[in-house]
């Protein structure tokens, strides 16, 4: 064979290889810290979610018009200046950001660390991203504020995130109101681990 034609073979096999490296990359399921830059896209994220988890929660007028705005305000101060005890994570495949969760460190004295938002696109629901996501808190709670439980706070019709809790060994802790951005009072529950460490244990992934 000449070496032309040899050097060709290397080169489309390189090629190939390569290629291969990229279509494993864009369809690899990633989540890292978020930062200033990310705002747009948690703002998107959040309205999308809300939209769809609290159709029958807050009015159609505010979810149609006016959770746009109030969401991408709350973010883009968020992560302009986050809190010394905030950690916010966002999670996607290839360049799609699909969720994401934020935590406030050690935030109250009787129940630890609080879970403020958890948010997965409904196109990609049930693929385990939520527990990625929740898995980066729980390590981040373990490893810095571990002494402390987590907790968060769930509308009580939502049904679907509670079993996702549920399913994490979170343990229905109590009853309270929410004042929406509207002015509405919605029912919630406290979903709480009093030990992060056994979280994070139940959403590791089997390799670790
Ligand atoms: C709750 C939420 C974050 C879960 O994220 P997710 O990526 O779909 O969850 P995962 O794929 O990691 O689910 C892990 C396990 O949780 C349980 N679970 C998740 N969604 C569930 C559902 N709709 N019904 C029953 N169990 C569910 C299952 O046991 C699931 O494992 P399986 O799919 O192997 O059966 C997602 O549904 C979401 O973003 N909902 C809308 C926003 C919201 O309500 N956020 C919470 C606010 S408090």
């Amino acid at each position: 064979m000449g070496q032309a034609r040899q050097q060709g073979f290397r080169l489309e096999s390189l090629v190939r290889r390569q290629k291969t490296k990229l279509d494993q990359g864009a369809s690899m399921l990633w989540v890292r810290p978020a930062n200033t830059f990310d705002a747009p896209v948690l703002g998107n994220l959040h309205v999308a979610s809300w939209r769809s988890a609290y159709r029958n929660v807050l009015s159609d007028a505010f979810l149609a018009d006016d959770v746009a705005a109030d969401r991408q305000a709350l973010w883009t101060r968020r992560l302009a200046r986050p809190a010394a005890n905030e950690h916010v994570f966002i999670a996607g495949i290839g360049c799609a950001a699909l969720g994401f969760a934020s935590i406030f460190g050690n935030e109250d004295p009787k129940w630890g660390s609080f879970l403020n938002n958890l948010h997965v696109r409904d196109s990609h629901q049930r693929r385990g991203i939520g527990t990625r996501l929740i898995h980066a808190c729980a390590r981040v709670c373990a490893e810095s504020y571990s002494h402390a439980g987590l907790y968060l706070w769930v509308t009580q019709v939502n049904v679907k995130a509670q079993r996702f809790y549920l399913r994490h060994g979170a343990q229905n802790r109590g009853e309270s109101t929410w004042q929406s951005p509207e002015g509405r009072e919605v029912a919630l529950y406290r979903f709480a681990w009093p030990d992060v460490e056994q979280l994070r244990r139940v959403s590791a992934r089997p390799d670790g």
